[in-house]
């Protein structure tokens, strides 16, 4: 049977082509391009010299810990229900006693000025409008009073601790840091020596990175972001002098591999605000740490930068859940990378969730606006998921929601 044909007249085809206005400037514009964290990820690598990308990208020896994290994720079958008004969603949440418009923390990460320049100031920033806090690295690379000076709310700015060797400058930190206002202090007790970061070693990355015939030649192909380094204020750590020398060689030069649990008396006693610690990766270490009454704990495997082949702490979580009371304030990080994923960790028992790449990808990709966009993406998918789910707020994800492969 043969189709009858028309000949279309320009009238009628003007509508279907769609002027849609161009909005914002060409760095906004190509922001808005990125629809999800992954595609963040691609134009950060397209941003940055190879070795910032891989510095923040990687994680340690074969990477198996990062990607199991993400597979556990990956792994989630939701059961939402249907037929609840969702309409009106809360996302948002209490996480240290302050409110929060969802829950998420930005992981503290080192040396954030290598991946952009404005650094922690833009990640303040940003986190600051997106209403979340911001947990700011022992390796930072802005002096904390000036973030604190960024941020919205100043308690909204925690402080990340790797204890020092030398005990009298970690309470001297300690009492600057509390000084700026900081409540919230996150031990990380997952780094005893170094993980190998094999892309580091590869690349020949040192801190601050130097100018070796290598970098030289990367030069040409990163213009921007080298005339970003060179030009602005020096890429150093706001908490000590450094020469440029490889992470591995300053975390096992600088920080204390002898800490023990019998150290976080010693910290009470510096800190009268909270305690979490991040970095736990078994429940009869959760349950010692709720003993020795810390306020919260991260369960978390560094984003697979420490030690490799380590369980996904998703899997770990709803254990863990189990064994503590509502005391203690649970969070979980490695691998998160949706606003899904953040859903699934909420319907599992998690008060919060912490994410690293995820925010530092949107940092490399466009700055402040790159951040924003990150946060943004993460901030819709998680309502989408909700309203999908039939949650109405937090409290309404339940472990009846979710099954992860390997359980039940
Ligand atoms: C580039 C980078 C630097 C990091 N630096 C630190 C740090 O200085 N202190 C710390 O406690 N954790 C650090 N982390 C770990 C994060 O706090 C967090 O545990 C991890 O990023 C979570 O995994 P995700 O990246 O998959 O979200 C770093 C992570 C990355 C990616």
């Amino acid at each position: 049977m043969s189709t009858k044909r028309r000949l279309l007249r320009w009238s009628e085809i003007r509508p279907l082509i769609g002027s849609t206005p161009r909005k914002g400037n060409r760095l906004e514009r190509r922001l808005q391009r990125a629809f999800t964290i992954g595609d963040l990820r691609a134009q950060a690598r397209r941003r940055v010299p190879r070795a910032v990308f891989d510095y923040t990208d990687g994680a340690a020896d074969d990477e198996l810990s990062l990607r199991r994290a993400r597979a556990a994720y990956a792994s989630v079958t939701f059961h939402p229900h249907v037929l609840r008004p969702v309409a009106e969603v809360d996302t948002g949440t209490t996480i240290a006693g302050r409110p929060s418009t969802m829950p998420l923390v930005l992981a503290p990460t080192g040396f954030t000025r290598m991946m952009h320049h404005a650094g922690e100031r833009a990640v303040a920033a940003a986190a600051a409008r997106a209403g979340l806090p911001y947990a700011v690295s022992t390796l930072g690379t802005t002096p904390i009073e000036d973030v604190v000076a960024v941020a919205r709310r100043p308690e909204d700015v925690w402080f990340q601790l790797y204890v020092w060797r030398d005990r009298a400058r970690s309470e001297e930190m300690l009492s600057r840091v509390r000084a700026a206002g900081v409540d919230v202090l996150v031990v990380t007790v997952d780094v005893p020596v170094a993980g190998r970061r094999l892309r580091d070693h590869r690349n020949g990355l040192t801190m601050p990175p130097s100018l070796t015939a290598r970098t030289l030649l990367q030069m040409a192909r990163y213009p921007s972001w080298w005339f970003n380094v060179l030009t602005t204020e020096p890429l150093t750590f706001a908490s000590f002098d450094q020469r440029a020398q490889s992470l591995t060689e300053i975390i096992n030069g600088t920080f204390d591999p002898s800490v023990t649990a019998a150290d976080l008396d010693w910290l009470r006693q510096q800190w009268p605000g909270r305690i979490f610690v991040k970095g736990v990766q078994r429940v009869d270490d959760a349950i010692d740490l709720a003993r020795a009454g810390v306020d919260g704990i991260v369960l978390s495997n560094h984003g697979g930068r420490q030690l490799d082949r380590a369980e996904p702490p998703l899997q770990l979580l709803p254990q863990v859940v189990d064994a503590l009371d509502d005391s203690v304030e649970v969070m979980v990080d490695t691998g998160v990378q949706s606003g899904a994923d953040v859903a699934a960790a909420l319907a599992l028992g998690a008060r919060a969730v912490f994410a690293g790449r995820a925010y530092l990808y949107g940092l490399m990709a466009g700055g402040e606006h790159g951040v924003d966009r990150a946060l943004q993406i993460l901030q819709s998918e998680f309502l989408r998921t909700m309203q999908l789910l039939g949650a109405g707020s937090v409290e309404d994800l339940h472990p009846d929601m979710i099954t992860l492969a390997g359980s039940h």
